[in-house]
């Protein structure tokens, strides 16, 4: 399995009141997966992802990744698990707004370290998937919200990650642009085995995953 919760509970203390925002949650998810994290807002579900994501790990309970209790792992070492295998998609799209597409695609390259040579070849073969070859050199800045996401993602597959995380993906775009965008996911995850867990508001877009997870008041139900 990839990743598996087991009687995962995170809480919050607020002065004198201890607030939970997951409740004994346990849930497995296999690779090759696309899950739809459905529910509410406030129900929880990016407290949820980022937990998955390795952001936060001060929580209760057990979480397993690739079978290995991630408590184990020292802080340095799971930042490096994170940025090695997996890539984050979120509604703002977080680029950096003075680089090129090609600048922004190949960070995570950078923080990992990788040659040159291999890098150009990787930050083209994923602008290539996201359907953006030709704009490598283009500044992010005059971009449409569309091609925003699409860098976005390029960035979050160029390091060839275990899983991306896609947190409201298409929140800030048209419902033709995030129909376009959840066609990509399903490319990367049907012809390229990317596992993908996204969080969404709209419950259209679960045609688009093989599997629901609702999160409710911090509950989740299968
Ligand atoms: N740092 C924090 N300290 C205290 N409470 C927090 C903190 N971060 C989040 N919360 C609370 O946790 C709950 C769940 O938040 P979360 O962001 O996970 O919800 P969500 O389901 O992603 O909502 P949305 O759909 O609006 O994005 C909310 O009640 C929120 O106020
Ligand atoms: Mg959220």
């Amino acid at each position: 399995m990839l990743i598996t919760l087991d009687d995962v509970t995170k809480s919050y203390v607020l002065g004198k009141q201890r607030v939970t925002i997951l409740k004994n949650v346990s849930l497995s998810i296999a690779e090759g997966d696309f899950v739809g994290i459905m529910g509410r807002s406030g129900s929880g579900k990016s407290t949820l992802v980022n937990l998955i994501g390795f952001l936060d790990r001060q929580f209760s309970g057990e979480y397993y990744f690739e079978e290995k209790l991630v408590d184990q792992y020292t802080d340095d070492e799971l930042s490096k698990i994170r940025n090695e295998h997996v890539g984050f998609v979120f509604q703002n799209f977080g680029l950096i707004e003075a680089m090129t597409v090609t600048e922004n695609v190949e960070l995570p390259l950078l923080y990992a370290g990788i040659a040159n040579q291999t890098k150009t070849q990787l930050v083209l073969e994923s602008l290539r998937r996201v359907g953006l070859e030709g704009l490598e050199k283009q500044s992010v800045k005059l971009l449409s919200g569309g091609q925003r996401q699409r860098v976005a993602i390029a960035r979050a597959i160029v390091n060839q990650p275990k899983f991306i995380i896609a947190d409201e993906p298409t929140g800030a775009l048209d419902s033709k642009t995030s129909l376009e965008i959840m066609k990509l996911f399903r490319d990367l995850n049907i012809n390229h085995g990317v596992t993908i867990i996204l969080v969404t508001h709209d419950v259209n877009l679960m045609t688009y995953c093989s599997r629901e997870i609702k999160v409710s008041d911090g509950e989740v139900s299968l």
